[in-house]
């Protein structure tokens, strides 16, 4: 199926409204503090209690008591709930970690129990009290020492296999004149999103009402319903605002579960928080991985042979960190062999985190391709050039959807003037502070998901779109409205835009930069549908009618759209669905980063001095929420360069610096002018809209850029993330 409308049938195709930069549909909520997050709605549940949740003590072993008779007496208490009077939670589909302690306690801050009073004070007061005896065992704390011990999971969610080789990897690489065989470690990362894990919980009957914060409704939905034993259709979650995710707001987290699992007990509405200490022990994260990577190429620069082995740990059951992903599809190659290793870790689980498995592949893969440009001598952006591939390198009879990576890498190499580059590092100084250039390759899966929406018309003219889509500060309350807007033939300002409610219709929300391509896929599908209705009942024929200026036209005749609402509201619903489109081709993003920085000769302090990234996803939907993903991600990537790493207690077995004070990402400070710049594409095997993602995009080959700048300015190649400055000294 290809999207590819005759001129005038497709009514995004017109861009009007889309692609413009307009300003946040909600933003004035959020900059005057009336968007509602998820703590702070009032008089929803009232006779709400406050649950305080205390954290296991030991990282394994298991409960040996729980006394809660002093907690129970505190003043204000109503219920302390544990494993004893919990029932027994089940766990949901994509995280596999349990929301209690239930005896065995299998990682440090597991919940234990959830203290419940009056006031969030008398519970927290009250969790002080409750005397917990554990017996501890020996944990798995170290990954390396762990290496490989666990069955690696049958393909999962990511879809990728364990292990695949095309031709004869070991052979071609033995025989490769030039070659690359680095290993790299990217650590353990946390979300560390602005707004910590919150939820509401009220019970009608055998039904559940929960205001929190979550990025999927119809996992959401799916995993409660798993984790409380009811079906998803007695779950109702309602989410409207987010304050960033990251994919750690994914699908259930301990603070919905134990809200929903306390107010049953306790049979009060609930409100539990998680406080931000205890979010890094807890919630998932993104694992660590020991990443080896074999490049073998001819004196030319065309690579004969690409291997990519990759660990991580998990909690048992858990999934690997696909790091490989990208490997699969960058550059071309006969030969090549990607595996990826697991080790049971007792930590809490690791799991999907902004471009999960892509980020940090990419991390490994493409500094080991600027080591492989400097040992042949060769420009590395001339290698990525040289090693592009119109067609999926494991697939050849499957062609990209559309591919603009070298367009990235030439674009990029113009504007931020990569002629001026020293090849040889250490060559640039200015006073203290040695200079360097570099840049890197980036690749996002592009895929989409089937996704519906629900339009209204009502007399005024206006048209209200309801989806469960999520907005993680991303811009899909925007994006929704120009599309609607655009369909329809209205201004913005007509338009209403309703999200984060689960009884609206389904989406695949907000996760693997899948949300704006297929809401507004959804929203493209309504609209059709409301369209068509409205031509119906103002007699116009269908085929020949146009939406403009708020007008319905036809020939000679115009009618107001309003007037289409005149004997009641409309309310159409509709979906899209792209069952087989992944199966034609590869659905791929694609980017260039560029970073200069300055590396203190003295101290090794590293300031990032200039940055740009190209990007080519499709249509662009809006200019300005699609720049403000991708410089977010830029400055995600200077964290995973140069700060962000979980620090692990190997004796004791947990997180140590699990707080902003000691888990460091970028401030204002940190981050000089960014630039963004888009490739003009679209791709019409997406969906009629023809846009893909970019929020994912934004982050994969960041850090790799700013590395490879790092090395160009000092000589030095550090393979250990972060790049702090007791490595390159
Ligand atoms: Mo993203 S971690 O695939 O929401």
């Amino acid at each position: 199926m290809i999207f590819d409308t005759p001129a005038g049938a497709n009514p995004t195709d017109r861009m009007k409204v889309l692609g413009k930069p307009l300003d946040r549909y909600e933003g004035h909520l959020k900059t005057t503090g009336t968007a509602t997050y998820a703590y702070e709605w009032q008089n929803v549940a009232p006779g709400v209690a406050y649950g305080y949740i205390l954290g296991a003590a030991i990282a394994k072993g298991r409960i040996t008591s729980i006394d809660t008779r002093d907690a129970e007496r505190a003043p204000g208490v109503v219920g302390v709930v544990t494993y004893l009077n919990a029932g027994k939670p089940g766990v949901g589909k994509f995280y596999v970690q349990k929301m209690l302690a239930a005896p065995e306690v299998d990682h440090y801050h597991q919940p234990v129990a959830v203290v419940v009073a009056e006031t969030f004070e008398q519970a927290r007061a009250a969790a002080a009290l409750v005397r917990v005896g554990y017996q501890r065992t020996a944990g798995r704390f170290d990954l390396a020492a762990q290496n490989g011990s666990a069955p690696v999971p049958p393909e999962g969610e990511f879809g990728g296999p364990n292990e695949k080789q095309v031709g004869d990897f070991v052979k071609a690489f033995a025989a490769a004149p030039v070659k690359v065989d680095e290993t790299y470690t990217v650590p353990d990362q946390a979300h560390a999103m602005m707004e910590p894990h919150a939820s509401i919980a009220k019970w009608d009957g055998d039904r559940v009402t929960c205001w929190t914060s979550i990025q999927q409704m119809n996992w959401g939905t799916r995993d409660l319903g798993l984790i409380l034993g009811i079906p998803k259709q007695n779950v109702h979650l309602i989410s409207p605002y987010i304050g960033g995710g990251f994919g750690g707001k994914g699908t259930v987290q301990i603070d919905l579960a134990l809200a929903a699992i306390a107010a049953r007990v306790v049979k009060r509405p609930m409100k539990v928080a998680l406080q931000r200490p205890i979010m890094f022990n807890t919630t998932i994260h993104r694992p660590r991985t020991v990443q080896r990577v074999q490049l073998g190429a001819g004196h030319d620069g065309r690579l004969t042979a690409i291997g990519h082995d990759s660990l991580s740990g998990n909690l048992v059951g858990g999934r690997t960190e696909p790091t490989v992903t990208s490997t699969r599809t960058l550059y071309a190659s006969a030969n090549r062999l990607i595996r990826m290793r697991l080790a049971t870790l007792d930590f809490a689980e690791g799991n999907a985190m902004r471009a999960p498995g892509e980020a940090p592949g990419l991390m490994a893969l493409e500094v080991a391709m600027d080591e492989l440009a400097e040992k042949l001598k060769m420009d590395p952006i001339e290698l990525r050039v040289v090693n592009d591939t119109q067609v999926d390198p494991e697939n050849p009879s499957k062609p990209f959807s559309t591919r603009a990576f070298v367009r990235c890498l030439r674009e990029g190499a113009e504007r931020f003037g990569w002629d001026k580059r020293q090849s040889k590092p250490g060559a640039v100084r200015e006073g203290q502070w040695l200079i360097g250039i570099g840049m890197a390759g980036a690749i996002r899966g592009g895929k989409i998901a089937k996704a519906g929406a629900r339009a209204r018309l009502d007399r005024q003219g206006v048209v209200t779109i309801e989806t469960d889509m999520t907005d993680i500060g991303t811009g899909s309350y925007t994006v929704v409205q120009q599309t609607a807007a655009e369909m329809m033939g209205v201004t913005p300002d007509r338009i209403v835009v309703k999200l984060g409610d689960s009884t609206f219709p389904e989406t695949p929300g907000s996760g693997g930069q899948q949300g704006a391509p297929s809401v507004t896929a959804g929203v493209y599908a309504a609209c059709m549908k409301l369209r068509e209705t409205v031509a119906q009942r103002l007699g116009f024929n269908t085929a020949e009618v146009d939406f403009a200026d708020g007008q319905v036209r036809s020939g000679n005749r115009s009618v107001k759209l309003a007037d289409a609402a005149k004997d009641g509201e409309i309310v159409v619903e509709d979906l899209m669905e792209f069952a087989k489109l992944a199966d034609q081709f590869q659905q791929q993003t694609f980017g260039a980063h560029f970073a200069e920085v300055a590396v203190d000769a003295y101290t090794g302090e590293v300031r990032v001095r200039r940055m740009l990234a190209v990007c080519a996803a499709g249509r662009i939907l809006n200019a300005k929420t699609a720049r403000s993903q991708v410089i977010g991600g830029m400055v995600m990537g200077v964290g995973a360069a140069l700060m962000e790493d979980m620090a692990i207690d190997k004796r004791f077995g947990f997180f140590v610096n699990h707080d902003l004070a000691g888990y460091e990402v970028p401030v204002h400070a940190d981050i000089p002018h960014l630039d963004a710049f888009f490739i003009d594409e679209v791709d019409p095997t997406i969906s009629p809209v023809k846009a893909k993602g970019v929020g994912e995009l934004g982050l994969t080959g960041v850090a790799p850029a700013v590395a490879n700048a790092i090395y160009n300015a000092t000589g030095v190649r550090v393979r250990e993330y972060p790049i702090t400055l007791e490595k390159h000294l």
